[in-house]
This record gives C-alpha cells, sequence and structure tokens, in this order.
C-alpha cells in the first residue's frame, strides 16, 4: 500500500500512538508533518524517520487553537507543497472522578483533543477542498468514549464527541472525496501504563516477553506499532470508499463500532407517554435490554 506524494500531518507524533502512526505512513512513503508540544521528542521523531529513508519535520505547537491548525496545514503546503492525510491523534489525560474534577482539568483535555480535532480538520478540509483531489482525515476516538470509564468525565466527553464530529464531517465532506473516519485504538503507552488491570501486559512488553493471547485478542492490547497499520491503511487509496466509520484495533483484534442505535422501540396509540405506561411498559420491553456501562470484558479462561 503505497503512500509515494501523499503528505501527511499526524498531531501529538513525538511518542506513543502518534509516533507509531508517523513512522508507518512515512515507511510507506508519504512525507510526514510530525507534530508534539515536545520539541525534543518531535525532532528525535523526525531523525528516526529520517535514518529509516523516510521524510519528516516537525512542527511544533499545542494543538487546541485554530493559529496551532492553520500552522500545522501552513507547514505540510510550504515544506511538501500539498496535504492529502490528516491524523488527530494528539492527547492528554487529566483523570479523576466528577465531584473532584475542576475546570481547568475538564478544560484542558477537551481543548486538546475535540477543540485540537474540531480546528486542525477544519484548516484540513479547507485545503483539501481548494486542492480538489479528495482527502483523508483520520480522528481517534477511545473506548471511554464508546461507553464511559470511571474518572474519565473530560475525556469521555471529548472522545464521544469527537465520533460525533466524524459522522457529521463524513456527510459534509463527502462529495469532496474526503473521508472520514474515527480510529479507536488500544495499545501500551505513557497513557496506558499506568491502567492497573494492563500493568502486568505493559511489564512483558517492556520486557521484550510475548502478551497472551488473551491480552491481544481479548483484550485488545498490544503495541503502538500494532495499531499503525490502520492508519496506513486508512489513508490510502485502497480506503477511497470507507467513510464515517469508527474502527477499533489493538493486539490481534480489528473492530467495527456500530453507532448507538435504538434497540427497543414501542409506540403509544396517539396518546404520546406518559409517566405511568411507561413505568408500567418498562419491566416488559425495555429492563431486560438495558446497556452495560463500561467495558465488558470476557474472563480470562
Ligand atoms: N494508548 C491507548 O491505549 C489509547 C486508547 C484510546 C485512545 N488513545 C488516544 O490515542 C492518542 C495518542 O495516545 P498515546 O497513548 O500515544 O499517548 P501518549 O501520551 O503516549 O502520546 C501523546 C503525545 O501527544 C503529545 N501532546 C499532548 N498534548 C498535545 C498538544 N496539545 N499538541 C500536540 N501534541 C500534544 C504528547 O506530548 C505526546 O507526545 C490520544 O488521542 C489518546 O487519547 C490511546
Amino acid at each position: 500500500m503505497d503512500l509515494t506524494g501523499k503528505v501527511a500531518v499526524v498531531t501529538g507524533s513525538g511518542r506513543g500512538l502518534g509516533l507509531a502512526y508517523a513512522q508507518e505512513l512515512a515507511r510507506r512513503g508519504a512525507a510526514v508533518v510530525v507534530n508534539d508540544v515536545d520539541a525534543e521528542v518531535a525532532q528525535a521523531a523526525v531523525d528516526s524517520i529520517g535514518g529509516s529513508g523516510g521524510t519528516a519535520v516537525a512542527e511544533v505547537v499545542p494543538v487546541g487553537t485554530s493559529e496551532a491548525a492553520q500552522a500545522l496545514v501552513d507547514r505540510a503546503v510550504s515544506e511538501f507543497g500539498r496535504l492529502d492525510v490528516l491524523v488527530n491523534n494528539a492527547g492528554i489525560l487529566r483523570d479523576t472522578t466528577l465531584w473532584k474534577m475542576t475546570d481547568e482539568q475538564f478544560d484542558a483535555v477537551v481543548t486538546t483533543h475535540l477543540r485540537g480535532t474540531f480546528t486542525c480538520t477544519r484548516a484540513a478540509a479547507i485545503r483539501m477542498r481548494e486542492q480538489g483531489e479528495g482527502g483523508r482525515i483520520i480522528a481517534i476516538g477511545s473506548p471511554t468514549g464508546q461507553v464511559g470509564n470511571f474518572g474519565q468525565t473530560n475525556y469521555a466527553a471529548a472522545k464521544a464527541g469527537i465520533v460525533g464530529m466524524v459522522r457529521t464531517w463524513a456527510m459534509e465532506l463527502a462529495r469532496a472525496q474526503i473521508t472520514v473516519n474515527a480510529v479507536v485504538p488500544v495499545a501500551a503507552t505513557a497513557m496506558t501504563e499506568t491502567v492497573p488491570f494492563l500493568k502486568p501486559y505493559v511489564d512483558a512488553l517492556e520486557n521484550g516477553d510475548p502478551l497472551p493471547p488473551y491480552a491481544r485478542k481479548q483484550l485488545g492490547f498490544g503495541s503502538a506499532a500494532d495499531v499503525a497499520g490502520l492508519i496506513a491503511f486508512l489513508a490510502s487509496d485502497e480506503a477511497a470508499a470507507i467513510t464515517g466509520q469508527a474502527i477499533g484495533v489493538g493486539g490481534d483484534r480489528l473492530a467495527l463500532w456500530t453507532h448507538p442505535t435504538e434497540t427497543v422501540v414501542e409506540f403509544a396509540d396517539g396518546t404520546g407517554w406518559s409517566a405511568e405506561a411507561i413505568a408500567e411498559i418498562w419491566p416488559k420491553a425495555f429492563e431486560g435490554s438495558k446497556q452495560t456501562v463500561g467495558q465488558q470484558f470476557e474472563p480470562e479462561s
């Protein structure tokens, strides 16, 4: 899957998943604008790509503002002449329970993930529409955005919002042949190394030990490199007809998420639904179909 001639911006690509995405896109021939807030890791990423025969430059700017978004698009155009692929990957965590979460913690996460994805995609879409040759927008969701997670009010809001924007943009940008998809990854990075139930697997990866099938398949947990193939695929011409999707990937697992959809529907007889009528029908029609909250894993056998 050759990406020669394509130009990609990958936000937050100094380390973790973003670095794996940038390296994989470059390995397949794309010229990459590496972005991070941390100048040192951004330069190291550029050096690693250059050292493997790829092409990359670093644009150090905190994603979240219109100015940062424009700087990234401008850098792609001034350096490589065009923009074909945007991967909205930059992210932070500020985890705590609702009653302890400060406005600053909420705003920091929403600004980086949600506003960052909005501003960067808007700037990229304007450029791609001008070019008139289509394009690829990839945004990054999370299992937390899909089903919720304890201690992640800000992150759940941002990640669910990102998938909502992706489905909207897929409609708005279809005519310009710009595809927009969400990737819902899981991988060992700085972001997951403190998650208690993943700890033994993070340790195993650090020691160079293979992960058990339960981790790679049921939990969908592996290395950042395990996720990068999906980014390259979505960036390629092969994926021209795939848009508006939320695709889960991690370890040996690849999955298509549904959007929220009605699972049980009952109708009133032209009178609408009174509280009493709902109380009567709930146990019969809805109780058995209540939805779970949080990720549900099959127990290890
Ligand atoms: N690791 C996982 O299992 C997992 C699961 C679901 C979603 N994600 C998402 O994947 C993305 C990457 O996560 P990761 O695990 O690689 O995290 P990471 O912390 O290893 O890397 C994130 C990178 O983004 C950079 N960054 C932070 N704020 C920035 C900003 N405003 N502008 C530019 N760069 C910024 C950081 O400096 C860092 O280099 C995030 O959007 C994250 O929410 C990760």
